[in-house]
């Protein structure tokens, strides 16, 4: 793209955005069509650029050409983002989504990847030349945006739905955007966030609301450096995104109370997200009676370490989530199977594990409640059904009046009251009180220099930022946090740097068998990692030198395993040693206090 182009693009919006906030105070009239025109016209456009593109496509014309017009393609789209995402979350994959097969294990079908990034591929990935194949994928974009166009009219764009967009594309900004992960082969994504920013400058000004200037500030940093792998992503977000989020929080101000028919899991500002605030991990129950309080809390978390709740009072949850290791046995296998599955697999830590849409390395589970239910009834583990264990507990001195406290409303207490309450306490296990967390709140002194630049590989070269989203580290898909993901990266049967063989445990295929979900293991929170070796489903590496040792050589292909389903990219990273050591340092950052026990 040529720089001096988007250079004046860029800034002749800077003019109208200054000129609209300079107008502030003048109690400017809303205006609700605004943007929807400002839709309609902008994704014309878009349709009208991926016609040329198409057309350049055809004629065969060089890739730098094709490359700048698709360049162009996707700024169009940086601009109608926010709105396209929010309103057609059934068809955003399809727009912009991972160039990976979408696996829909619900109704048994795997549809091929569309979209920008499907393209991108064909450009960046050195399949330009096939013309026929790329067409087509311009086609159906278009027919998609048509779609779009056609049924945004139908969707009344609310001071809430506008407060909370414009919050989401800037979370999608910081987990998805400045990480590369959704243009993984171009790297333009310095300039696409300036994009992004200049599409929200025009989306308020549609609404006849002024910007706040740190915008423009922002947009200046992004094009000062585009270069991928050494934008510093933590200067960016500190000094720029989470004061434009308080920013346009203030801005866009709204009465609250409306539109909350769904409990979100997240509801917030960038900024409050960045420092751990707005997550509600009772959105992840069934139930609406399933809510925390304080007294199903401490139930639980007695509950939790009690050995009476299984058969012949010998194990406890406490057994394998030992409190001392941060919730982990410290095993690479626990010695049991468990929770159901029909493998041994690592004990994975409960810190975090509620901010989840579903549970287990092969995500087979959807609520705590759930799972909690296999433990109990299976005979390799507690082998009492949790109704039996209620009566048990009842009997026991102390726990009446704890369970009274815990549920006044229930009659009777059985299975569903004593796992909530373990519930509870799993969901009350997210302190978010780390190095890191306390550094995104302000406290600059909490991470040094190096765990700063290995936040920063983290972000970018090392692409760990792209499975692992920012502030959950887990994968977790922001900004609606209602799906966790799993990827395919390969994890050996043993340590072998050189022709590895895959670990047989078959992941997500176990449970839905389709040849896409083999080996397919959930994205681990990295939180803790430092205090949870050894680590992966199998415990195959016993440091987190091992692992990052492993996402080097490419994950599992780049160590001999034939693996082309693989998510991960395939290629060597080329960290140095000290980018290594940084990215350690940084992981450790990501350390809570330990639990209390
Ligand atoms: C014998 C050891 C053992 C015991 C006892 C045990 N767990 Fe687990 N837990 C595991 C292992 C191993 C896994 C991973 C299993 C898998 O993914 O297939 C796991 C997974 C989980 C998960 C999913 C976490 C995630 O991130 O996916 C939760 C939650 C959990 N256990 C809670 C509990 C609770 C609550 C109890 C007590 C009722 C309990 N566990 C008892 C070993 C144990
Ligand atoms: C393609 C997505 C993807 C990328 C990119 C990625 N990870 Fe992972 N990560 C995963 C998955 C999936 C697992 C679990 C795999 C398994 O156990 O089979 C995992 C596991 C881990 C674990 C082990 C956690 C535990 O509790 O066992 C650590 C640590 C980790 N990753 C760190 C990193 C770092 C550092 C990077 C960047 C160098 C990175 N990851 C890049 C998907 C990814």
């Amino acid at each position: 793209m040529k720089r001096t182009v988007m250079v004046v693009l860029l800034g002749a919006t800077a003019l109208v955005a200054s000129w609209l906030y300079s107008c502030q105070g003048t109690a400017l009239p809303k205006h609700p069509q605004g943007a929807q025109v400002y839709l309609q016209q902008q994704t014309d456009s878009l349709i009208l650029y991926l016609y040329k593109l198409s057309l350049a496509v055809q004629q065969k014309k060089p890739l730098p050409e094709l490359r700048e017009r698709f360049a162009v393609c996707r700024r169009l789209y940086k601009g109608i983002e926010p709105l396209v995402e929010y309103y057609f979350q059934g068809l955003v994959r399809r727009i912009n989504g991972p160039a990976l097969p979408d696996v829909k294990p619900e109704d048994g079908q795997v549809w091929p990847p569309h979209g920008l990034q499907v393209i991108e591929q064909y450009l960046y990935g050195g399949d330009a030349g096939a013309v026929a194949a790329l067409s087509n994928e311009i086609k159906l974009l278009q027919t998609d945006l048509r779609f779009v166009k056609a049924n945004m009219p139908h969707h009344t764009i609310s001071p809430a739905h506008l407060h909370e967009l414009v919050q989401h594309q800037l979370i999608r900004m910081a987990a998805l955007g400045i990480s590369g992960a959704d243009a993984p082969l171009s790297q333009l994504s310095m300039w696409e966030a300036a994009y992004s920013l200049q599409g929200l400058q025009r989306l308020l000004a549609s609404q006849q609301m002024a910007s706040p200037p740190s915008l423009q500030g922002a947009i200046q940093y992004l094009l000062a450096d585009t270069a991928f792998d050494r934008f510093d992503r933590m200067a960016f977000l500190r000094q720029h995104l989470i004061p434009i989020s308080r920013a346009l929080d203030t801005a866009l101000t709204f009465s609250p109370g409306v539109d909350t028919l769904m409990r979100p899991p997240f509801k917030g500002t960038l900024a409050e997200l960045l420092q751990g605030k707005g997550f509600d991990a009772d959105a992840y129950a069934a139930y609406a009676v399933a809510a925390s309080n304080p007294a199903k809390v401490a139930l639980g978390k007695q509950l939790f370490a009690d050995r009476a709740l299984s058969a012949n009072n010998s194990i406890s949850c406490a057994s394998c989530h030992q409190p001392s290791l941060y919730f982990t046995d410290g095993r690479p296998q626990a010695t049991n199977l468990v929770h159901g599955g029909h493998l041994l697999r690592n004990t994975p830590s409960l810190y975090y594990a509620a901010l989840q849409s579903h549970q287990f390395w092969d995500l087979r589970s959807t609520t705590l409640e759930d799972q909690i239910n296999e433990v109990m009834r299976n005979g390799q583990e507690f082998g009492l059904p949790a109704a039996v264990t209620a009566r048990r507990l009842m009997a026991r001195p102390g726990y009446a009046a704890l369970f009274k406290q815990a549920f006044p409303a229930s009659d009777s207490i059985g299975s569903f009251e004593v796992r909530n309450a373990i519930a509870a306490y799993v969901r009350s296990l997210s302190p978010m009180a780390s190095p890191f967390d306390r550094y995104m709140a302000g406290d600059t002194a909490a991470m040094g220099q190096q765990q700063v630049q290995g936040f920063n590989l983290f972000m970018g070269k090392a692409k760990c930022g792209t499975c692992h989203f920012v502030p959950l580290f887990n994968g977790n898909l922001p900004p609606w946090f209602t799906k966790s993901e799993s990827e395919i990266i390969g994890v050996p049967l043993s340590i072998r740097w050189q022709a590895a063989q895959i670990d047989a445990d078959e992941g997500r295929y176990r449970i839905n068998r389709m040849d896409d979900l083999l080996y397919a293991f959930k994205t681990p929170t990295v939180r803790n990692a430092a205090k949870t070796a050894p680590y992966m489903h199998n415990g195959v590496y016993a440091s987190l030198e091992q692992v990052v040792d492993f996402y080097q050589r490419g994950g599992g292909s780049g160590i001999g395993i034939e693996l082309p389903t693989q998510t991960l990219p395939f290629d060597s990273l080329q960290l140095t040693a000290a980018d290594k050591k940084a990215l350690i340092a940084f992981m450790e950052s990501l350390t809570d206090p330990p639990p209390q026990y």
